[in-house]
């Protein structure tokens, strides 16, 4: 289909007066998100009126109630009658099934002055047609409602545009369930991931096994802070809430209703602390357990005997009876097996099965849930552990670790979701502000989100097709309240809700789109997190200068800045375009926009040292996911954020030591080498068991000039010096050594380390 690139041109502006004669202003306007695959700009407006109407063709319940809702919708903004009529007899807004539109989502939108006409194949089709106009209605002034002129052909590229939302670590209630599912819909996304029960809190009712919520519902406290932060305090409060029966029965109407399926997740065999807190003898040791009061991943897991099969297969009892979706999701993700490991009853269980690790005692529990599942006619839906010792034959796979896990599964034969961390975990931070609230880690964001390419390129076009689609996940260890959580969700979730649908992406035209999408999401209640005016800055380096590019993701917005200290006005300089910078300094910027000043100021300091801006050779490079400023952030004079290691200054290496070979340009006399690491112990980030300098005059010949063992320190940021012989070097080589395997019993014990380094700074 061919897609008319341009937006908002050419604006159709007219001005006409209403009989009170007040003004009013028809400007065309497509501000949709997702965009449509197809559309064509019209001269013209459709205006309601006190004639209008509207019919919903055909017999179809379903269609009749879509388009009365959206009647009422309309009635409450215009004040217009709007009478809805349903049969055969046609209206100038109509809504009818056509069969010839193959896509069960897709749609056709054929919008006059005259006349609206949607038609769909099914009602969900129809249901989409119609949150394309409610995108497209916008005031003319007074009570002057219209629908900009265009032709629409519309259909989804992948059939799964799902949201994940953990209410464990947090309960979050009905209302903004509900309020989630309302947006799901306005964005064409159809499915949510309910993710009900974890080591900190079950949250379904089950009758079978009251104490699931009696007990597994709530917690005796919650880890104050970040997980990182030592020693871990806790609040001592009771904490937890779950869903009755009949609320979900309320919420999977209502998402019904809403043309979106809910498809619970019930953790096994690992993040089921809650669960063996309300029953221990599901455990391998007996417990006594506690509904977990800290983050991270428990050891305390299901035990894979007949009595917790029995207690599973009644809970997907009630699970199957309550959820009237294709899937279930059974979680599988982060199972340690340091237990099974431990209990006789599991080494004996190998043996007679003939499973030769606990990796094939995994696969040995999910292939059980599978085949109960499957009897009750569900499908399973794993995260991509369960690859892990042998995939469930009819298993669907999460991908979330990366994309290694969807592309096995694909290469299999098996039907995949894609969700990596590294585009799809909404609890990561989304900017790298220092006034960003408390997340869990990580660099994500808006064009990130919106970047994403689902197919991964090692699938053949055949493979390409078990990609069903994308989700966001939103894990909520850091996001207590519904305020936070509208501040993660959005408008990245806007973004992924493109990524699923519109084939052709252009991420400056969902810029402008979203500029007054914004406005309809805060109209709506949701408190977006709005970044859009924010300055970016992109820091690059490597011949002797140190170069600060700055721009803003709006584009209307003109940015002035500051090198002397002082803040920025609109009597400062504008932004020319790259800043050389070649000493200290301290860089201010800020947008302004009509005169006013709109995101958060910006500032940058540059601490000058004599390898700032030269040039950097590694002989390991990081890890992609941490790298994204380059080698060159290693000594650009910029220190990295002293909270999070996820920004473009840090760079991550997995299990790797960072070997660097640094070019001043020109011979130096040396005394001391300046160090920041990251440590996140419960993150895997540990700080390096060793460094090493050595210094040369032409890269061949080294002398060692300085080194120190284990770096210590308990802060998050440790900074270390080590001094170097006054020799005159041009060369540098910096040898930092990973700490190893981190030990058993910590999280992640028997993993490979992380070592973060930022600035290496040569004095
Ligand atoms: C996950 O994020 N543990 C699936």
């Amino acid at each position: 289909m061919r897609r008319l690139t341009f937006l908002l041109l050419p604006l159709m502006v007219a001005l006409l007066f209403t009989c009170s004669n007040e003004p009013v202003e028809f400007t065309n306007n497509y501000n949709i998100i997702p965009f449509p695959q197809s559309l064509q700009e019209l001269e013209g407006q459709f205006v309601l009126n006190d004639n209008t109407t509207l019919a919903a063709l055909g017999a179809d319940e379903g269609v009749q109630r879509i388009v009365s809702d959206f009647a009422e919708e309309l009635r409450s903004k215009s004040d217009l009658e709007l009478p809805v009529s349903t049969g055969v007899l046609t209206a100038p807004i109509s809504f009818g099934l056509d069969p010839s539109i193959e896509n069960p989502e897709g749609y056709t939108l054929q919008i006059t002055a005259d006349e609206i006409q949607a038609r769909a194949s099914t009602a969900k089709g129809l249901f989409y047609a119609i949150q394309t106009l409610r995108q497209l209605l916008s005031n003319a002034g007074g009570d002057v409602w219209y629908f900009s002129a265009a032709t629409i052909a519309d259909a989804p590229r992948f059939p799964y545009r799902g949201m994940h939302l953990d209410v464990a670590r947090h309960f979050h209630p009905v209302e903004t369930v509900k309020a989630m599912i309302d947006q799901l819909a306005y964005h064409k996304m159809n499915t949510f991931h309910w993710h009900l029960t974890e080591d900190q809190g079950w949250r379904i009712e089950i009758k079978a096994f009251p104490k699931l919520t009696e007990v597994g519902a709530y917690r005796d406290g919650t880890l104050i802070g970040h997980y990182n932060d030592q020693p871990h305090q806790f609040d001592g409060k009771r904490y937890g809430g779950f869903y009755t029966q009949d609320q979900i029965r309320e919420v999977v109407q209502y998402a019904a209703d809403r043309h979106i399926e809910i498809i619970p997740e019930i953790e096994l065999p690992g993040h089921a602390q809650a669960a063996l807190a309300a029953y221990p003898e599901l455990g391998c040791d007996g417990g006594p357990y506690e509904v977990w009061q800290k983050w991270g991943v428990s050891d305390n897991v299901f035990c894979p005997t007949e009595t917790t099969f029995e207690f599973l297969e009644k809970v997907f009892d009630e699970v199957v009876e309550l959820f009237p979706s294709k899937y279930i999701h059974i979680g599988g993700d982060e199972c340690p097996k340091t237990k099974w490991k431990e209990s006789a009853f599991c080494q004996q269980l190998m043996q007679e099965e003939g499973l030769k690790d606990e990796y094939e005692l995994q696969s040995y529990f999910i292939r059980r849930v599978e085949s109960y599942l499957n009897s009750k006619g569900k499908q399973i839906i794993g995260w991509d552990e369960i690859l892990e010792g042998g995939i469930a034959p009819n298993a669907t796979i999460m991908s979330w670790r990366g994309i290694e896990g969807g592309i096995e599964a694909a290469k299999a034969g098996h039907d995949v979701i894609m969700t990596p961390t590294s585009h799809c975990y909404l609890d990561y931070y989304q900017s790298d502000h220092p006034d960003e609230p408390l997340a869990i880690g990580g660099f994500l964001p808006l064009e990130k989100v919106y970047g994403y390419e689902p197919i991964p390129a090692e699938l053949s076009e055949e493979e390409a097709k078990y990609v069903l689609g994308t989700q966001v996940n939103l894990w909520t260890e850091y996001i207590p309240t519904r305020e936070k959580l509208d501040y993660m969700l959005f408008p990245r979730l806007c973004a992924s809700a493109e990524v699923g649908w519109t084939e052709e992406r252009d991420f400056s035209g969902f810029v402008q789109r979203l500029i007054p999408h914004m406005t309809r999401l805060e109209e709506m209640g949701i408190q977006p997190a709005n970044h859009l005016y924010d300055i970016k800055s992109s820091i690059s380096g490597g011949s002797g200068i140190v170069q600060v590019d700055l721009q803003a993701l709006a584009k209307d917005a003109t940015i002035h800045y500051t090198a002397d200290g002082t803040v920025p006005t609109t009597a400062s300089d504008v932004y020319p375009g790259p800043l050389n910078v070649t000493n200290t300094a301290t860089i201010q910027a800020q947008c302004f926009l009509d005169g006013e000043a709109v995101g958060r100021p910006w500032q940058q300091q540059v601490n000058w040292h004599l390898a700032a801006g030269g040039g950097i050779n590694l002989v390991e490079e990081p890890h992609p996911k941490y790298s994204s400023g380059g080698r060159t952030a290693l000594i650009n004079g910029i220190n990295g954020s002293d909270d999070r290691y996820g920004d473009a200054e840090w760079l991550g290496f997995d299990g790797k030591d960072c070997v660097a070979i640094i070019n001043m340009g020109t011979a130096k006399t040396l005394s001391q080498a300046r160090f920041r690491f990251f440590k996140g112990e419960g993150q895997w980030i540990y700080l390096p068991k060793s460094i090493k300098i050595s210094a040369s005059p032409n890269g061949r010949m080294w002398v060692d000039v300085g080194q120190m063992g284990a770096v210590q320190g308990d802060t998050k940021v440790v900074s270390t010096a080590v001094s170097l012989q006054s020799v005159s070097a041009k060369f540098l080589k910096v040898e930092i050594e990973n700490y190893g395997i981190i030990p058993e019993g910590e999280q992640g014990g028997g993993n490979p380390a992380w070592l973060f380094v930022d600035e290496i700074s040569i004095y």
